[in-house]
């Protein structure tokens, strides 16, 4: 079954392009979906490029992998807390998973906003997943397909070994196997909530089966986005780090199916933007922030960003931003205020042109390009830090505090946090 998160997701789900070996220095570039939105290339002025928001990695070139290491992990209780290394590609995140025996790697996109796991088969892509190399693989009678906006994925569902770190594993797995996904270069780790996969039987998705097989408490997890600059973002399925937040407001999920909450205001400028509660999505397979336009608009005119008609977005000149030494955006969820600073809601044009320019762009968008749902995507969720309760359908947010250290604990059904 379809649900309207997952369809959300779906839609901006960015398509990883591998990184062009050409391009030399760190940058970011922007991979341009032609098929997707309007097309208004033609129009844009000189040293502007018509950018869409779907395909966006980090270049890092010379880039030192660090081993990551999670201090105090080791005893038993805190071997229950899964913490896995997410790759921060700016924009989005993906994880390294495993499947199969002997494993097969795969990175993949890690999305709240949907419920499955699925990789490419490896007729469609070269290091797509080889059913035959796997002597766990099951399959399982059913097609798999996920509907995009535009297009589907679609493949087959399987059952087979899946792995993170090559040491938290669960058997057993469902998980999709593509063989059509237009314009998708790698799989997507769907950890949202269970009941809300794309089948019409319920299984258990893989965040699920973490508790199932006892590695886990509780169907739980945070994630640590850490900052815009950082390549190592956390996730911690069945826990929390306390050193990464500050005070935490509870919230009932508006929705069964979605990380959906109630925002009760946006300030800028300790201006309120909000009269009533808002409902908004959270979700880490969305880059960017979706707003009604009133709200952007009052956003835009706070900071004196002004609307590109080419773009059909909000620019601001490099003095006019330096001259404002903005304050940034409050977002505030019962009691809590989540403060995203502006180097969050302005990202250089350059980073998507790879030419020198002297405008930045509003990251914050019209809802009209999200199918009018408001969605706080990573350019928000940086800000936070967020634990995710599946079971008992609540979040819980704060401040995300950016910090080396770290203090891990494990979550269990019935502790309050
Ligand atoms: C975009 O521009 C190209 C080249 O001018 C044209 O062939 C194509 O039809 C345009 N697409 C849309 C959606 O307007
Ligand atoms: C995933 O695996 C690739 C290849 O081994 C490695 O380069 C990359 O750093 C890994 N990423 C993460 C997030 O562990
Ligand atoms: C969200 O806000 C609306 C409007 O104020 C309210 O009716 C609803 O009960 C709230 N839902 C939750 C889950 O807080
Ligand atoms: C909304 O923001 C304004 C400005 O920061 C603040 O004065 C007000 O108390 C906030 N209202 C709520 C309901 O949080
Ligand atoms: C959203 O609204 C803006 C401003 O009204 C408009 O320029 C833009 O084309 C719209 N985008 C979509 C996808 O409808």
């Amino acid at each position: 079954m379809l649900v309207a998160s997952i369809l959300i997701s779906q839609f901006y789900l960015v398509c990883a392009a591998p990184a062009p070996a050409a391009l030399g220095g760190p940058g970011l570039q922007l991979v341009q979906e032609p098929k997707s939105f309007a097309n208004s290339t033609e129009s844009v002025p000189d040293g502007v490029v018509m950018m869409h928001l779907e395909c966006v990695e980090k270049v890092f070139a010379d880039e030192v992998v660090q081993s990551w290491n999670l201090d105090g992990t080791s005893s038993d209780e805190q071997l229950k807390v899964i913490a896995d290394r997410m790759n921060n590609r700016l924009t989005y995140y993906t994880v390294n998973v495993s499947i199969g025996s002997p494993p097969q790697y795969f990175p993949v996109q890690v999305d709240t906003g949907s419920s499955d796991l699925w990789v490419p088969s490896n007729t469609l892509m070269f290091d797509g997943f080889d059913t035959g190399a796997s002597s766990t693989f099951r399959y399982v009678n059913s097609p798999f397909e996920i509907q995009y906006v535009k297009d589907a994925a679609k493949g087959f569902w399987g059952i087979d070994t899946v792995s993170l770190q090559d040491k938290f594993t669960v058997t057993d797995q469902q998980f999709g196997i593509a063989t059509d996904a237009p314009g998708c270069e790698i799989g997507i780790f769907g950890i949202g909530l269970a009941g809300s996969e794309s089948t019409d039987e319920v299984y258990a998705n893989f965040p699920q089966s973490l508790v199932d097989q006892g590695l886990i408490n509780k169907n739980v997890y945070s994630m640590y986005l850490n900052d815009l600059h950082s390549k190592q973002a956390t996730i911690l399925f069945g826990g929390t780090d306390k050193a990464h937040h500050g005070e935490l407001a509870t919230l009932p999920l508006v929705s069964k199916k979605a990380f959906q909450v109630n925002m009760s205001n946006i300030s800028v400028n300790d201006k309120k933007l909000l009269r009533e509660p808002m409902p908004v999505l959270l979700d880490s397979g969305t880059s960017l922030v979706y707003l009604p336009e009133k709200q952007v608009k009052a956003i835009a005119k706070s900071y004196g960003a002004k609307f590109n008609p080419s773009l059909s977005m909000y620019l601001i000149d490099e003095h006019d931003l330096a001259r404002k030494k903005p304050n940034g955006l409050d977002f505030t969820f019962g009691d809590v205020t989540i403060n995203v600073p502006h180097e969050e809601l302005f990202w250089p044009l350059s980073w998507f042109t790879l030419q020198s320019s002297p405008y930045y762009v509003m990251t914050v968008m019209p809802s009209n390009y999200s199918m009018d749902y408001v969605i706080l995507g990573d350019s928000f969720l940086r800000s936070a830090y967020v634990t995710y309760d599946l079971d008992k359908h609540e979040i819980q947010i704060g401040q995300n505090i950016i910090t080396t250290n770290s203090e891990i604990v494990p979550l269990y059904p019935d502790n309050p946090q």
